[in-house]
């Protein structure tokens, strides 16, 4: 199974603030050695003041319309992936689509870190509906729900988005296989309890701590390794390709031992794998755009190029879709 799909625009913000490792060891029981060591993180960015996930969402689309040659009233439908929402009520694509000036259909999604590559492959299938334009965006602000007293988790994540125009291919498919899943069963390893209908908001929930982030790191690490090898295995296998014709593999950057544990059992060398969770930290759905977009930006990614991308996330989600970069 492929899908006539390809990217045709891409883009990304990152917010201006900067989190560096010195400042944490400022403000929590931490290291810089440690982090660096246990995480490959140095630094992250942070969204300030009247920056949110739909600010960052608009910057990063408007950037893959632009790219794509399109103005906004070309996309014809608009998916968001986030973990992170602008509130509740409605959801964060409401107000990206006011700032962009589209009227099209949008809805959020919310796979976690596997957000951009299952949104990828639900895009892709909307083309096949006969849509022309689809835009998807990965768009978070972390910072916003990680406890900033919790070392486990403020040295891990960051913000950012990412964001990509789809379009029909008439050449060649540009997604050639993908995997998607989602075991329940570790819902409990990565969560935010507090704020929903099993646990509404109280002054006793906040009081509690309960609208953080709260992770089980190192069950997640142990999982994150099995779920993004068995993914990718498995999409390699669909598509027939062996992991020596994939030009890059670009993992999720949740931790720099993750990506090289993978890396290694999958048979990607450091030169092959696409990072940069030094300078930006785990940005959940808007890591792999993140990573993606910016070797394109820099030529590394070239047009013929297979690329494979790989998350996994809060769920347990994990998806994993192989692209012939510059299809058409
Ligand atoms: N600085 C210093 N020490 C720390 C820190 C810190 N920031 N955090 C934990 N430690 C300590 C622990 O308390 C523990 O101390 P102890 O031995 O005295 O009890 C020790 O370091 C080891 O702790 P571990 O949790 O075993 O450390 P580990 O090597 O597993 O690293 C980490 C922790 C970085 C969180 C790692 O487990 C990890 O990256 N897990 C995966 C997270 C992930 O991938 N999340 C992705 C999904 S994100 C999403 O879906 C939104």
């Amino acid at each position: 199974m492929t899908a006539a799909a390809a990217i045709v625009g891409w883009g990304t913000a990152l917010p201006d603030g900067r989190v560096t490792n010195a400042d944490l060891e400022a403000r929590v029981d931490t290291s810089d050695e440690w982090i660096v060591e246990r995480t490959g993180i140095r630094e992250r960015r942070v969204v300030g003041p009247g920056e949110t996930t739909a600010s960052l969402a608009v910057e990063a689309a408007t950037h893959a319309i632009k790219r794509a040659g399109l103005t906004p009233s070309d996309i014809d439908l608009m998916i968001v992936a986030t973990v992170t929402p602008e509130q509740p009520i409605p959801h964060t694509g409401a107000f990206v689509g006011e700032t962009l000036g589209l009227r099209c259909g949008s809805f959020d999604m919310n796979a976690a870190c596997a957000g951009f590559v299952y949104e990828l492959v639900v895009g892709a299938s909307m083309l096949q509906m006969g849509y022309d334009h689809v835009l998807i965006i990965g768009a978070e602000t972390l910072s916003r729900i990680i406890d900033p007293e919790d070392r486990t988790t403020t040295v891990i994540f960051g913000d950012g988005a990412g964001a990509a125009v789809l379009a029909p291919t008439r050449e060649t498919p540009g997604l050639l296989a993908w995997d998607l899943g989602c075991d329940g069963s570790a819902a409990a390893l990565l969560e935010v309890r507090a704020g929903g209908s099993r646990l509404p908001a109280s002054a006793a929930t906040v009081e509690g701590r309960e609208h953080y982030l709260k992770m089980a790191g190192q069950e997640v690490f142990r999982r994150a390794v099995r779920v993004v090898v068995d993914s990718a295995s498995s999409t390699l296998a669909r598509a027939g390709v062996d992991a020596s014709e994939v030009a890059w593999f670009v993992p999720h950057q949740a931790n720099q031992r993750i990506i090289d544990a993978a890396g290694n059992r999958l048979g990607f060398e450091s030169e092959r794998t696409l990072v940069n969770i030094d300078r930006v930290g785990n940005t959940s759905s808007a890591s792999i755009p993140l990573a993606l977009f910016e070797a394109v930006d820099d030529g590394r990614v070239r047009d013929g190029d297979l690329v494979l991308c790989s998350g996994f996330g809060a769920g347990m989600t994990w998806a994993s879709a192989l692209l012939r970069w510059g299809a058409r």
